[in-house]
């Protein structure tokens, strides 16, 4: 028996795999490995006490998400939420407890809500969004560029899809300090109850606010959207939203300029023009895909998968990342092959790929092409993976640089709004000898709380 196992009470041997604790944030792929000797399924344990079976194969994975007659989504049949089993207060709840939103809903229903997120999106034009994110990373370099080093997680791969969804959200500042605390519990089992709280609340503001000035955001779209959301589908569908634009975006960030920075097989084009960039998001997204095990389905009735009984209203989770590495699936290529299921597949896969690709790839260009000389500043065995069953993610990722200049002087950094000038700003030099001052902020605000106001130039 392993640690990170739960034993059979009768025969002592492990049953339930633990997805929680630091062993299996440190190594995920020895448990995907440990669960593949029983078969393409195996039984988990997502927190203490909230039991599920893991898919982990990859035809098996293919099959749940692409049979919802068989496979629902709507988690108000999770038998042991029902009964009490799993307290409503667990800390997995936030993530799999019944919502109205186009994740957590089926059939009609789905299609409705899943159409006003994907027309509200659409709305989005690419070279738009390009530009939002070219401004918060050069925001968010200059922050650093001077100091020699960070840590690219808390400076740069989580503001970064904060201050883009800011913008594409029409969010003013002074929430953003409470949508990163709130999208940070949730993930993280952090004092998940409150942390979802803090969120729906948050929002519920935000589209109070949007209902009086609409603007030219997503959130004006989505009220305005013919599907006639109701206030609380439009509060669900928002934090939603964000919680899958953020989380899973700065990890996908992280991850990926992790193995930039670590891989030998990057090492030499790093610094020779040619960024490997797509190449690096292909790989992790192949390997350690940002929602390594989520897709959470409950059968409709009992049904037998290659002879394992998976019980009508109990949790079947994917594990995008096991499925992707499943060594019964032969992958000659991985760069350029988008077959990976990193966005899921069948009616719920992500309807924003397109999107968070190019927030990635246009957030690590920009890095690479500031702070070209970047390298680890620890070994990259030293890097510690943050707890919890649904995500990949980095706890930090410390760099090292040669200090550069600043780009953009103090009147270039408000940016437009949505619709208005996307270019990058004017090239200007550091102050000579020092570090340029830092924003001033009036209160007692927290350093994001300071970073979003300087941000929209309050
Ligand atoms: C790197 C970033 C991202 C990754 C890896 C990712 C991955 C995923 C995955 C695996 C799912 C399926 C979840 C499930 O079936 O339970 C999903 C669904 C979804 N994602 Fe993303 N996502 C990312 C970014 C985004 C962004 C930027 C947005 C929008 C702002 C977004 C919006 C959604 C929505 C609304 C769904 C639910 C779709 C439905 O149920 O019909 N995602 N995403």
């Amino acid at each position: 028996m392993t640690p990170e196992s739960t034993p059979d009470p009768e025969s002592g041997c492990p049953r339930h795999e633990l997805l929680y604790g630091p062993g299996f944030a440190a190594d995920p792929a020895a448990a995907y490995r440990r669960m593949r000797q029983a078969g393409p399924t195996a039984p988990v344990e997502l927190s203490p006490g909230v039991r599920a079976t893991l898919v982990t194969g990859y035809d098996a994975a293919l099959h749940v998400l692409r049979s919802p007659e068989k496979f629902s989504k709507d988690s108000r049949r999770w038998r042991d939420m029902a009964d009490g089993t799993v307290p409503a207060d667990s800390p997995v709840a936030p993530m799999m407890a019944y919502r109205p939103n186009a994740l957590l809903t089926d059939g009609p229903e789905h299609r409705r809500l899943r159409e006003a997120i994907t027309d509200s999106l659409g709305g989005v034009e690419p070279s738009a969004l390009r530009g939002y994110v070219g401004q918060s990373a050069d925001t968010l370099i200059d922050r650093i560029a001077l100091d020699g080093e960070a840590d690219l997680l808390g400076a740069y791969a989580r503001p970064l899809p904060l201050l883009v969804l800011n913008q594409l959200f029409g969010c003013p500042p002074e929430y953003g300090d409470r949508l990163v605390e709130g999208m940070a519990g949730i993930f993280e089992l952090v004092d998940a109850e409150k942390a979802n709280e803090l969120l729906t609340r948050t929002v519920g503001d935000l589209i109070a606010l949007k209902r009086e000035t609409p603007g030219k955001d997503v959130t004006s779209r989505l009220i305005a959207h013919p599907a006639r959301l109701t206030d609380e589908e439009l509060v669900h569908t928002l934090v939603l939203l964000m919680g899958a634009g953020t989380e899973p975006e700065q990890n996908l960030i992280a991850n990926s300029l992790r193995l930039l920075l670590s891989d030998d097989r990057f090492a030499g084009s790093l610094s020779g023009g040619s960024l490997p960039v797509e190449d690096a998001l292909d790989e992790v997204l192949w390997t350690d895909p940002p929602m390594a095990n989520y897709g959470v389905h409950f059968p409709v009735h009992d049904v037998v998968y290659e002879g394992t009984l998976l019980k009508e209203g109990h949790p079947v989770v994917i594990s995008f990342a096991a499925a992707n590495t499943d060594p019964a699936l032969v992958v000659d290529q991985r760069t350029g092959n988008r077959a990976h299921l990193a966005w899921s597949a069948g009616p719920h896969s992500c309807p924003a790929q397109g999107a968070a690709r190019l927030i990635a790839a246009v957030a690590i260009e920009k890095l690479l092409d500031r702070l070209p000389d970047m390298e680890l500043a620890v070994p990259v065995g030293d890097l510690e993976w943050r707890q919890g069953p649904f995500h990949r993610a980095l706890a930090a990722l410390p760099v090292r640089f040669q200090p550069v200049a600043v780009t953009r002087s103090e009147e270039d950094e408000r940016p437009a709004g949505d619709g208005g000038s996307t270019g990058p700003g004017r090239h200007a030099s550091a102050p000579p000898g020092g570090r340029r001052s830092a924003p001033v902020a009036t209160a007692p605000k927290s350093r994001w709380a300071r970073l979003l106001a300087w941000w929209w130039g309050e």
